[in-house]
């Protein structure tokens, strides 16, 4: 639903929850700017989500800026954006709550994130893991989103949000805008370096399987030298070569090369050639954003002035919705 000025509304989130890495650049955050011009943007740190799993404190409170810097270093200027931290809106949680007595435990024990995040942390299954989607769902619908840009691994958690906004539209007539992913073909989702039939993923115990925005040239280097490839030598795209495929998408994102470019750069070289530019073009890619981050992460003060105007603006556009769907429901407000 457009804004007051008539622009469609962009709203996206990343979790504080770990180092973020190339897949969260390519998947999400790298396209985040293209809408920052015709649409209302929504960029926002989703602290509460984070939660789900154990956070150590300091290192939580720590990610929750570097986040908030990084959207800034690949490009978020913070007066075209609204930029805020996920906790500072209060609604959130309540329409969260609210939205949990809307989604169906059905639903919700469909998700194959929570099924893959309850095998992973079998001694803390906790009620927010299994309730995860609802909150996103309230994330969304309090902005009356019309985009949401994700990576592939997020579709199940959007759909959801769609089936939910519809339930409530249609009990209580229109009030949420059912929205739209925006799922990047090219780089919707990035693989691990080490196993490239698993999702590369920022709570991967496993540092060389991750390449992290902030890692070093030298990081970056050692870890695409190690990725798995396979026993071929052909660079060349194609399903059962999921770990040079990865590479060439990894390539591809970076160089704006298509994958008949990349075949024909290296058609006659080795596997040792190819990493080594993937490794360059990689660390090139993401020079600029560190550095910009280095410069950001510096001046705390003004990330906090930054989160302050952010969740002002964004708790001004979330009361709106929040006292519609309150009032709906037949609450006194
Ligand atoms: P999170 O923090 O796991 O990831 C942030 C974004 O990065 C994308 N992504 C990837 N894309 C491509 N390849 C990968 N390997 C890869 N890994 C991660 C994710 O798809 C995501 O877009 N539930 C969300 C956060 C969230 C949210 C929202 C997103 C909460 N509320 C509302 C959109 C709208 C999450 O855990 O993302």
């Amino acid at each position: 639903m457009p804004d007051q000025n008539g622009k469609k509304i962009v709203f996206s989130g990343v979790q504080p929850s770990g180092n973020l890495t190339i897949g969260n650049y390519l998947g999400a955050i790298k396209n985040f700017s293209r809408f920052s011009d015709e649409y209302k943007t929504f960029y926002c740190v989703v602290d509460l989500h984070s939660i789900t799993v154990r956070q150590v404190p300091a290192e939580l409170r720590r990610r929750t800026y570097e986040t908030l810097a990084l959207y800034m270093a690949c490009g978020l200027d913070e007066k075209k954006n609204t930029l805020f931290v996920q906790s500072h809106v209060p609604a959130h949680a309540e329409l969260g709550w609210i939205l949990d007595c809307y989604t169906m435990f059905g639903e919700l024990s469909r998700m194959t994130q929570f099924k893959d995040k309850s095998a992973k942390n079998a001694e803390n299954i906790n009620a927010g893991l299994f309730t995860y989607p609802s909150l996103m769902a309230a994330d969304i619908l309090l902005y009356q989103t019309d985009v949401v840009p994700v990576g592939i691994d997020q579709k199940q958690h959007l759909e959801l949000a769609r089936d939910v906004a519809m339930r409530f539209n249609q009990i209580y007539s229109d009030t949420f805008t059912v929205p739209e992913g925006y799922i990047p073909t090219e780089t919707m989702k990035i693989m691990s370096l080490s196993d490239p039939t698993s999702k590369m993923s920022k709570s991967d115990p496993n540092q060389n399987s991750v390449v992290y925005i902030l890692d070093s040239k030298d990081d970056v280097m050692r870890k695409f030298k190690r990725a798995v490839t396979d026993s071929d030598s052909t660079i060349r795209y194609s399903e059962d070569k999921p770990g040079v495929s990865n590479l060439m998408t990894i390539y591809r994102a970076f160089t704006g090369k298509s994958f008949e470019e990349i075949e024909r750069e290296f058609d006659g070289k080795g596997y040792g050639d190819f990493k080594m530019a993937v490794g360059e073009a990689c660390a090139d890619g993401l020079a600029p954003v560190r550095d910009e981050f280095a410069r950001l992460i510096a001046d705390k003060a003004h990330l906090e002035a930054v989160m302050k105007a952010g969740a002002e603006e964004a708790a001004f556009y979330a009361r709106k919705t929040l006292s519609k769907v309150k009032r709906k429901i037949g609450f006194v407000v």
